[in-house]
């Protein structure tokens, strides 16, 4: 592979949405941000340097970071911030992977504009296992705030109650023609030859909803999730949750025109507020500007057989060239609760008294002041302890009513596992509160989806129903609301890695904890030593 070297330039930009200005976090004065375009098998840099007041890191979500845990960049996880006025150069090598992931800020609730796509293109001369596109078009989904978004976390906080919704859904940074204060003209313009094939890298980087993804009049065909080729599949609506990609292939093989694009959300729970659609075009070429558009209907917010045909849907491309290693047996089995809570907060005037909290197996997980990475590498003690619970210390079940206690523990505490050990990970909606669909995402590794079911996983009976063949193979996936999935995954990256939430929301709740992977016996089975550069703490 090649060496690439980016700057990303931290700095605040005004931008106007919705009728309204105001300053963002951007990376280089774009939002979104930068496209990061490398090879697999390439070596790449990025110096991050920080011109605003916050602290910042960024994470290159879905790149492995195979013996490079010091460049995942989890805040307090894997590094210390990197300070105003100071610069950090993220280094790894992407191995073994190519297609869609993303990068955003990972501290506080940056994230929001502070993101952008990365295209992992194939080894020079190997093609894609599917006809080559005319195109390729990255399409980033996500959310806007016309306040501050911080401003809109630490009001949540001090309140104890949940955060107020953003005001917009986007396509590439805009709400689209449908919106408010918005043109037929307005939003993102996909250009389309007829009969030409284009390929989308569709990208959820909003910070808290689960979306569709439709373009009018045409079908999709998926390819590839989470930089991982899939069995092609047709359908008009695709589900993606924050931190998921999925690239289609779209042939433009209607009438000239206009099309409409949509990306609505998708929350299965009766106290879902946010139903804004954000919208974009499908634009024929030799169509005049304005001529009228071909509108779809976005499956209702709640369209749970939406939802569960397209994750259903989907499997390992499994070939002789790109083949599905699911690990046959299991060394760590684990089950894991997740979901909300409620605990004391006497500060708390708006939440009377008590605040909105989120936990896996009960453990509300507390961001330490060391990053504990290096707190492991150096082995400082009293930074984290090694005794997060393999399986729920309290007993739920889901399809009588929750727990009586739904009060949670707070602790800073990591699950140990060996060098190369297999790992079975149920995840269990706990539907406390609520039921909800949680996006899990693992860092470091990607897992198979083995198993999925509503209501209780029962031991005895949930395993039989395991793809051990085909299932998908990903970094990022949903527990469905009032039941669970179930994950694989092998323990080959030495490292500290996080597994949490990614509805913002619920990481800022405590929906996180860590795994913490030996380092193995061979040469190349070790954490490399951190980089000169690493900021301290
Ligand atoms: Cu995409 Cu831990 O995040």
């Amino acid at each position: 592979g090649m060496v690439r070297h980016y700057k990303f330039n931290v700095v605040m930009k005004n931008t106007t949405r919705l009728c309204s200005s105001k300053p963002i976090v951007t990376v280089n004065g774009k939002f979104p941000g930068p496209t990061l375009y490398a090879r697999e098998g390439d070596n790449v840099l990025v110096k991050v340097t920080n011109h605003v007041k916050y602290n910042v890191t960024i994470h290159w979500h879905g790149i492995r970071q195979i013996r490079t845990g010091w460049a995942d960049g989890p805040a307090y996880i894997t590094q210390c911030p990197i300070q105003p006025k100071q610069s950090y150069v993220y280094n790894f090598t992407i191995t073994g992977q190519r297609g869609t992931l993303l990068w955003h800020a990972h501290i506080l609730w940056l994230r929001a504009t502070v993101h952008g796509g990365i295209v992992i293109l194939p080894k020079l001369h190997v093609p894609y296992p599917f006809p080559a596109p005319h195109k390729e078009v990255i399409v980033i989904l996500g959310e806007w705030w016309k306040s501050d978004t911080e401003a809109v976390i630490n009001e949540a906080l001090k309140s104890g109650l949940a955060p107020n919704v953003s005001d917009a859904h986007t396509i590439n940074g805009h709400p689209g023609p449908m919106s408010t204060c918005a043109t037929s003209q307005d939003g993102f313009k996909l250009k389309v030859d007829s009969g030409k094939t284009y390929m989308l890298r569709i990208i959820n980087a909003a910070l808290n909803e689960e979306l569709f993804f439709k373009v009018a009049g045409h079908q999709l065909t998926v390819v590839e999730v989470d930089a991982v080729y899939t069995k092609p599949f047709k359908t008009d609506t695709i589900l993606i949750a924050p931190g998921q990609t999925t690239n289609v292939l779209l042939t433009a093989d209607q009438g000239a025109g206009r099309y409409l694009v949509t990306a609505s959300p998708f929350m299965d729970s009766p106290i879902a507020v946010d139903n804004k659609t954000a919208t974009a075009t499908v634009h024929y070429t030799n169509t005049v500007a304005t001529s009228t558009i071909t509108t779809t209907n976005p499956p209702p917010q709640n369209a749970t057989p939406v939802a569960s045909n397209f994750i259903d849907s989907l499997r390992s491309l499994n070939s002789e060239q790109y083949p599905a290693k699911v690990p046959s047996k299991v060394d760590h089995s684990l089950l894991f609760t997740v979901g909300l809570g409620i605990n004391p907060c006497p500060t708390c005037a708006a939440g009377n008294g008590s605040r909105a909290v989120a936990a896996i197996n009960n453990v509300s997980f507390v961001m330490p002041t060391t990053a504990l990475l290096q707190a492991h590498y150096f082995n400082i003690s009293g930074v984290f302890t090694k005794d997060f619970p393999g399986n729920p210390p309290i007993t739920f079940n889901f399809t009588s009513s929750g727990p009586a206690n739904r009060q949670t523990m707070s602790g800073t505490r990591l699950y140990p596992l060996a060098y190369n050990s297999t790992v079975q990970v149920v995840l269990q909606d706990t539907g406390i509160i609520t039921p909800e669909n949680h996006p899990l995402h693992l860092h470091g590794f990607n897992f198979f989806a083995v198993g999925r079911g509503l209501g209780n996983y029962i031991p005895k009976t949930s395993p039989k129903t395991f793809n051990l063949i085909d299932p998908i193979e990903r970094n990022t996936i949903g527990v469905p609301s009032g039941g669970w999935t179930a994950i694989r995954f092998r323990a080959d990256n030495p490292g500290i890695w996080f597994l949490h939430c990614h509805l913002e929301v619920h990481t800022t709740w405590g929906l996180k904890m860590a795994f913490v992977v030996d380092n193995g016996k061979g040469p190349n089975e070790s954490l490399l030593p951190p980089p000169k550069d690493l900021p301290t703490c």
